[in-house]
């Protein structure tokens, strides 16, 4: 009984909604706003490497100056600062011919495709023009972003608005910070050098934690299948002896990894190492085969700078080149305000649930779950069933992190995403879904080929059988 239901809610929501396959792309709409929007201008600035991390201070930035552009004012007359509120003259300084912005500008040029001098202010009515304004500005102010949300928060009255209240800023940004909606599945092994804080802004329930202390040797402090509450964990951390002789990271990646491998199977869920660390690690070690270890088990593999000297090249080769997976964080104290970011960046690691299988899942409002699942040549339907509440589904073939501001297309019941024009090599679709009411409830399935049509069938068939009863 209770599938005939779930089968003929989609049924008649395939049959009533044509399949949206417009692209889009609000990034570069004028006016447009809300947090997607947002954070999708933040990922194409990260991606571009052209600025340094700016420790989530461009996102609380967007939220305390305009609440994303939702605020009624945003976009008042004669004003045109955007999402970021820049201000004109603020506009015109990064326009200047300083030294220290020619070569951001140049990059700008080449990556986004944007010549910087001929913009007026009223660019910035486009999210991605002001939060590029609001990038550049702040790289070419004489001190760099700090890391704790107190600091930023004199770092912004200093130097952007004079008249703003630093307890402003601080609690809007802690409210930010409070409507963070992470519960991603994660296997997640935290390599580390000391800290327990970490490990308390995961939730249990979805995330397994393990964690291994390194440094000539390394020490598991606990497994990844464990019974520990998060407090015990916590405890565990706290209580774990950091010899600090040496550093044999190498020695901790294969501890890690041989972890992972032991814990009992989590299909299709994603496994993350978090590596803190200078990135110094002894001569004579085996990173190249460490690494190689990584790829090896399919592993994300992110690096957390620790410390005034770093060894950049070796931070790198742990995230395994992707530089969306380096952080930095300048001391321990700035670590817990760090802790936002490294969640938000852990949330957006896709699932790669199996062809056919059917997985389903639950949101609270606001958030979101992503997948990847490979694009065949013959193409991919994708079926997402509502089972409670109600959620929104994107699809992407290039944004791995699809969102309503950025996607291919909108999923509703069942799409077919097509395998012809993917590029050389192993392409993916990459799919977003998000929980619209307190709590949803959702299956997704991946199937190969177009069979929407069959399963459009199918729920006709049933919609007769009911209709005839
Ligand atoms: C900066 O240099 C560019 C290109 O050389 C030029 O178009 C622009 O007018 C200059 N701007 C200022 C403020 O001097
Ligand atoms: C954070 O959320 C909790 C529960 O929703 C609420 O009680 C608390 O006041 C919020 N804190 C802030 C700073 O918004
Ligand atoms: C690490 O160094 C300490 C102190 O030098 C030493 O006692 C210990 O045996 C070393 N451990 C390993 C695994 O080399
Ligand atoms: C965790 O608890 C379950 C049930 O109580 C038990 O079967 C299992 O052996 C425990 N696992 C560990 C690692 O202690
Ligand atoms: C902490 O470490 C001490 C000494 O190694 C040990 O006696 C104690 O049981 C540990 N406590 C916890 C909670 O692990
Ligand atoms: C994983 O299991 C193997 C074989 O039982 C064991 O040698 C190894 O120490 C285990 N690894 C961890 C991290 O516990
Ligand atoms: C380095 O690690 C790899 C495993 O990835 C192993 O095959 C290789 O033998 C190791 N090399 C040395 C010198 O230990
Ligand atoms: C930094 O790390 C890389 C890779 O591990 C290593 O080859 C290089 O020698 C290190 N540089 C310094 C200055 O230690
Ligand atoms: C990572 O980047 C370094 C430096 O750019 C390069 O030498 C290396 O081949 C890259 N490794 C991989 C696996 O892409
Ligand atoms: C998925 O199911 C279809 C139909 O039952 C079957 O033909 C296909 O081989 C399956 N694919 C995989 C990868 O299991
Ligand atoms: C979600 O719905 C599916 C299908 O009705 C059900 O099997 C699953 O237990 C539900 N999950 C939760 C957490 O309620
Ligand atoms: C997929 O199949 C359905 C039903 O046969 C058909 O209506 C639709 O046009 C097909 N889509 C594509 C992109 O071929």
């Amino acid at each position: 009984m209770r599938t005939l239901n779930i089968l003929l809610v989609v049924g008649v929501a395939a049959l009533f909604s044509p399949h949206p396959t417009s692209a889009r792309d609000d990034t570069i709409t004028e006016k447009s706003t809300g947090k997607d929007v947002t954070e999708s201008v933040l990922r194409l600035i990260s991606r571009s490497n052209i600025f340094p991390s700016d420790n989530s201070f461009l996102i609380r930035l967007a939220y305390v100056e305009s609440r994303f552009g939702l605020n009624t004012n945003t976009f008042r007359t004669d004003y045109y600062g955007g999402i970021w509120q820049v201000e004109e003259s603020v506009f015109r300084s990064t326009q200047s011919n300083h030294t220290s912005l020619t070569n951001l500008i140049t990059a700008i040029e080449s990556h986004f495709n944007i010549n910087w001098h001929r913009l007026t202010w009223r660019d910035l009515l486009k999210p991605l023009h002001s939060g590029l304004a609001a990038a550049l500005y702040f790289s070419r102010v004489p001190t760099s972003i700090p890391g704790t949300i107190e600091n930023q928060a004199v770092h912004w009255r200093a130097w952007y608005r004079p008249l703003g209240d630093a307890a402003v800023f601080i609690a809007d940004s802690e409210e930010l910070k409070n409507q963070t909606r992470c519960r991603g599945k994660l296997d997640l092994c935290v390599l580390l050098d000391g800290s327990a804080s970490l490990i308390e802004s995961f939730t249990k329930d979805y995330t397994r934690i393990g964690m291994i202390v390194f440094s000539n040797g390394t020490s598991d402090i606990f497994q990844i299948d464990n019974n520990l509450s998060i407090e015990q964990m916590a405890a565990f951390a706290r209580n774990a002896s950091y010899p600090g002789q040496g550093t044999q990271t190498d020695v901790g990646i294969f501890r890690a990894i041989s972890m992972f491998n032991n814990a009992t199977s989590n299909e299709g869920v994603p496994k993350v190492l978090t590596v803190f660390t200078d990135g110094g690690s002894d001569r004579g070690s085996n990173m190249t085969g460490a690494i190689q270890a990584i790829r090896d088990n399919s592993i994300k593999s992110v690096s957390i700078g620790i410390g005034g000297t770093l060894n950049n090249t070796e931070l790198h080769l742990i995230a395994l080149n992707d530089t969306e997976s380096v952080f930095y964080v300048n001391d321990f104290a700035a670590l817990n305000d760090f802790l936002y970011t490294i969640t938000s960046v852990a949330c957006e690691i896709p699932q790669r649930p199996a062809i056919n299988a059917s997985v389903s899942d639950t949101l609270v409002q606001d958030e979101k779950r992503y997948y990847a699942v490979e694009l065949p040549s013959q193409g991919i339907t994708i079926t997402l069933t509502i089972n409670s509440g109600r959620t929104t589904g994107y699809w992407s073939r290039t944004e791995s992190v699809p969102s309503s501001a950025v996607h291919d297309g909108v999923i509703t019941g069942s799409v077919f995403i097509s395998g012809g024009n993917r590029q050389a090599g192993a392409a993916s679709v990459y799919v977003a879904v998000q929980g619209l009411e307190n709590m949803n409830n959702y299956t997704i399935r991946a199937t190969q080929g177009n069979t929407t049509g069959a399963f459009l069938f199918l729920n006709i068939n049933l919609l007769a059988i009911c209709i005839k009863k």
